[in-house]
């Protein structure tokens, strides 16, 4: 059945960045949340003060959550650097796969049968066309999609032979803040707040990886989502997943936006020169990737309405310059 009002909703990772604003959402709409994490990247103060949390290894705490009268789990915790995942594939599999797999069956269990999880727009590696739907092909180009592809497929599967009611959100490039929530990485790569970091000072300059792609201006494109319409969709996910059904969505705004109009904005946004050079590509990264998220708005009934670029960029600006000075990123 899907998740009611009030109900006890487990959050995996809650203090990381997707997870704590999940996490937050879920508190302010009257669920009872309890968040697990092993702060190994997340932040203690990211966790609502509304929830419970429960501090260390997902396998180790579920038992207590799940026991708790728990209507539903949303499961983030997990590794995700797509570099790190080609030099230590065991991270990858033992930490996403294995751990996932384990906690599947301690929802079995425990009886839980309502899961919305983590996935990711890597499960589908070089996209021959965009936008992309989820009809297309999946050929993770790291281990870091193919774990999380792997996932989903577990999940299918006990969804058609254990009734588990099911939807794995593969998210496009997540960015924005809410409220006291955002980006605050110990090792950032993402583009956006590291292109913020240079407007607060705290970086020299930012490197554009490539500017000879095959696009419109040379740098990648990429579909950016606000994080607060991606927390939307876990909640419809949640309050709609049915027994035995396992519903995949992508989520992106549908719109592409390339390094170089990144940084304009951030200018913009920001006032500051933010000064760029270009640098060699980065292996591994796709050239263009833009999401269909048509399904996600028919069928879940989603409706994002802060995923435009200079929405995102704000509410980032607004999380990043109130955390911190120069001193704050230096001490990283
Ligand atoms: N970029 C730069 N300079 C930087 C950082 C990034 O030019 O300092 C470029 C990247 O080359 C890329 C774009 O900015 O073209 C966006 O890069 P991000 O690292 O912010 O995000 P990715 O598109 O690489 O990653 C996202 C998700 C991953 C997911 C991946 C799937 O964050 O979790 O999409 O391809 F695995």
């Amino acid at each position: 059945m899907g998740l009611v009002e009030g109900g006890h909703v487990l959050v995996t990772g809650g203090a990381g960045y997707v997870g704590s604003v999940c996490a937050a959402v879920l508190c302010e709409q009257g669920y009872r949340v309890t968040v697990i994490d092993d702060l190994s990247t997340g932040n203690r103060e990211a966790v609502p003060s509304a929830a419970a949390f429960l501090e260390g290894d997902v396998l180790d705490r579920a038992p207590e959550a799940l026991a708790d009268d728990c209507a539903a789990v949303f499961h983030f915790a997990a590794k995700s650097l797509v570099g790190e995942s080609v030099e230590s594939p065991d991270i990858y599999w033992h930490g996403n796969v294995v751990t996932s797999l384990q906690l599947l069956d301690l929802m079995r269990a425990h009886g839980v049968d309502n899961l919305v999880f983590s996935s990711t727009a890597a499960c589908y590696g070089e996209p021959e066309e965009v936008p992309i739907t989820e009809e297309m092909p999946t050929a993770p180009t790291n281990p870091y999609g193919a774990s999380k592809l792997s996932i989903d497929q577990i999940i299918t599967s006990y969804a058609h032979a254990y009734g588990l009611g099911a939807t794995s959100l593969r998210y496009f490039n997540v960015a924005g803040a809410y409220g006291a929530t955002g980006e605050n990485r110990v090792v950032e790569t993402h583009l956006i707040p590291l292109v913020l970091q240079v407007a607060l000072d705290a970086r020299e300059q930012i490197m554009v990886f490539g500017d000879d792609w095959p696009t419109p201006d040379g740098t990648c494109v990429r579909d950016y989502i606000h994080i607060r319409d991606l927390a939307d969709a876990h909640l419809l996910a949640a309050r709609s997943n049915s027994p035995g059904t396992h519903r995949i969505f992508n989520l992106g705004s549908g719109d592409g936006y390339s390094v170089q109009q990144v940084i304009d904005t951030c200018r913009d946004v920001t006032g500051h020169a933010i000064p760029a050079v270009t640098a060699p590509r980065r292996a591994g990264d796709p050239a263009t990737l833009i999401a269909s998220s048509a399904r996600a708005i028919n069928e879940l009934g989603w409706a994002p309405t802060r995923s435009d670029l200079h929405t995102i960029v704000s509410d980032a600006w607004a999380f990043t310059s109130r955390l911190g000075d120069r001193a704050h990123f230096a001490r990283r």
